[in-house]
């Protein structure tokens, strides 16, 4: 069957108006088969958005009955169409102290860059544009859905300018409000009433923006009235998801599924979403499977800061990926999918050549780190509606240019995607059906004016956290009792120089 109107035709009308519904034309789209439970490729198929979702996925030779009045067609031969991808762990509001941290452990972090010595630090405004700004990376790098543990929650102002970029910015977040520890005047108490008040407020409601809580003190020892507070508000408003920090092991900062399952919370139908999950048990991964409940893979932060993941590989069912702290090191989801799939098989490989023995297949394949990036993260969120390009789902959508010299030559999308793109072939992005990223670009009139307001913040942010006078401690470690020791520095100079390198700050 051909399209009811011919090409040109189409295209001329689609100029006409700004459409609540858009076409896009002759491309190759990544689909998901809900039947088939996997990804579909369609070459020369088309798609249709109709406001925030997608209406239809045509193969090639078929087509809608008929197009929405003002429908936008917009040509994508030669290029490929994925779902938007899904990050499941990160902090947005840090974007003001891009580079700061380059060479940081978590140790350090800790002490010097995370939300307890940040306390103070951040007017309302640093974190509505730190919050903003980092969001523009994530939808410029195809990244359309945030799980963001939210813990710029030093107070009512600060935690509402980091909803309120979310809001503004209309991509899709789900901003886990972090109850935390991190000043008297402002604890749990005013913390968990402050989430009453927004819940019921309910300004974001109509957005994209979803109501989460995060919080990293389930384990004992711990404030059983605090941990009760914390899951009746989680209840009363079924928040969107909880959210935690779990660094088993050595590290000592356990929330782990065991924990949560002995406060039943895991076996609930708001979704878990575990962060790292490093030392992760047999046991608990266990619990993940009969609870459905997911881990947040960040594999660059877990390599960065030497948080490590033993046993994640194992795990992968139940794991999506994120990002964590985009200030030290790279902000899009598509990085941590490549990074991820050369790790495992790297693993994977040296599990047999430990035995003297050779691997006879690669362990490891393209479409699960696709998977992890997209389907992966709505499946952790309990949303079969993203991460997937299939009738009803959300219209959140990434078109690459499949002919920039990286691609140029594909054959199997998925793998180009994968393992040869950059975020700078991503041409397009659309959250809920609307424009995010457009021929390379920020859809938003005021990006400059923002850009040039988080320059200012970022350059006083700097400056202030560089002149902290921040002792990094030699031990024992706060969580665990162990004890902190030296790891051996790199040199990359020969001879007996100190080949470290240099950090090129300028404040
Ligand atoms: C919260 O922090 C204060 C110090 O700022 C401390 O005295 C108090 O014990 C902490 N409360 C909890 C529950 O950790
Ligand atoms: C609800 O939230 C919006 C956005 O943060 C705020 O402007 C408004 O004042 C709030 N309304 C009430 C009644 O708190
Ligand atoms: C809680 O929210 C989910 C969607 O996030 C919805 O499916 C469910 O029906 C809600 N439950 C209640 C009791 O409102
Ligand atoms: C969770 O609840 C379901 C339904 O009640 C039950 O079938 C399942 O066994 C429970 N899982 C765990 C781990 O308790
Ligand atoms: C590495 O980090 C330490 C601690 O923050 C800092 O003192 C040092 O200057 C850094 N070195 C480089 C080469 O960046
Ligand atoms: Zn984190």
């Amino acid at each position: 069957m051909m399209w009811p109107l011919q090409l040109p035709a189409l295209l001329a009308l689609g100029k006409l108006a700004a459409a609540a519904s858009t076409l896009f034309l002759s491309g190759t789209i990544i689909a998901f088969d809900h039947d088939a439970d996997g990804l579909e490729v369609i070459r020369d198929g088309s798609l249709l958005v109709t406001d925030d979702r997608i209406t239809g996925v045509y193969s090639k030779g078929s087509s809608p009955d008929k197009l929405p009045s003002g429908t936008e067609t917009v040509d994508v031969s030669g290029k490929i169409i994925t779902p938007g991808f899904i990050d499941t762990h990160r902090h947005l509001w840090q974007t003001g102290l891009k580079t700061l941290g380059s060479n940081t452990s978590l140790v350090e972090y800790l002490h010097h860059y995370g939300s307890y010595p940040a306390t103070g630090l951040l007017t309302a405004e640093d974190v509505y544009l730190g919050q903003l700004t980092g969001i523009y990376e994530s939808l410029a790098g195809g990244v359309t859905t945030i799980l963001d543990h939210a813990h710029h929650t030093w107070s009512r102002d600060t935690a509402e300018a980091g909803l309120q970029a979310a809001v503004d910015s209309g991509a899709r977040i789900f901003w886990a409000y972090a109850i935390q520890n991190t000043s008297a005047s402002f604890g749990s108490t005013e913390q968990l009433q402050h989430i009453r008040d927004i819940a019921l407020n309910g300004s974001f409601r109509g957005t994209p923006t979803e109501l989460g809580i995060a919080y990293d003190s389930w384990s004992p020892p711990n404030d059983p009235g605090e941990v009760n507070a914390v899951i009746s508000t989680a209840k009363e408003f079924n928040v969107s998801v909880i959210t935690t920090h779990s660094l088993a092991g050595p590290w000592g900062a356990v929330n782990s599924p065991e924990d949560l399952h002995a406060l039943q919370i895991l076996n609930t139908s708001t979704p878990i979403v575990i962060s790292h999950a490093s030392f992760l048990s047999a046991t608990g991964a266990q619990l993940l499977r009969a609870t459905n409940q997911f881990i947040s893979i960040t594999p660059e932060s877990e390599a960065h800061y030497g948080h490590t993941h033993p046993y994640n590989h194992l795990i992968q069912d139940q794991a999506a990926l994120g990002i964590d702290t985009h200030f030290t090191y790279s902000g899009d989801i598509l990085f941590q999918a490549r990074f991820w799939l050369q790790k495992t098989r790297l693993l994977l490989s040296e599990e047999i050549l430990n035995r003297w023995q050779v691997p006879r297949l690669n362990p490891m394949s393209v479409v699960q780190a696709f998977l992890l990036a997209t389907r992966n993260g709505g499946l952790a969120l309990r949303r079969n509606d993203l991460g997937v390009i299939a009738v009803g789902a959300k219209a959140d959508l990434v078109v690459w240019d499949g002919t920039s010299p990286a691609m140029l030559g594909w054959n199997d999308p998925v793998a180009a995607v994968i393992l040869h793109a950059s975020v700078g072939d991503i041409e397009h992005v659309l959250v809920d059906g609307a424009w995010k990223k457009r021929d390379g670009k920020i859809v938003e009139p005021k990006y400059p004016e923002i850009q040039h307001k988080f320059l200012k913040s970022a350059k006083r942010l700097q400056k202030v956290f560089t002149e902290l006078d921040i002792e990094i401690p030699s031990g024992p470690w706060s969580y665990s009792g162990l004890p902190i020791a030296e790891p051996l520095q790199a040199d990359v100079l020969r001879g007996d120089g100190d080949g470290y390198g240099n950090k090129f700050l300028q404040v």
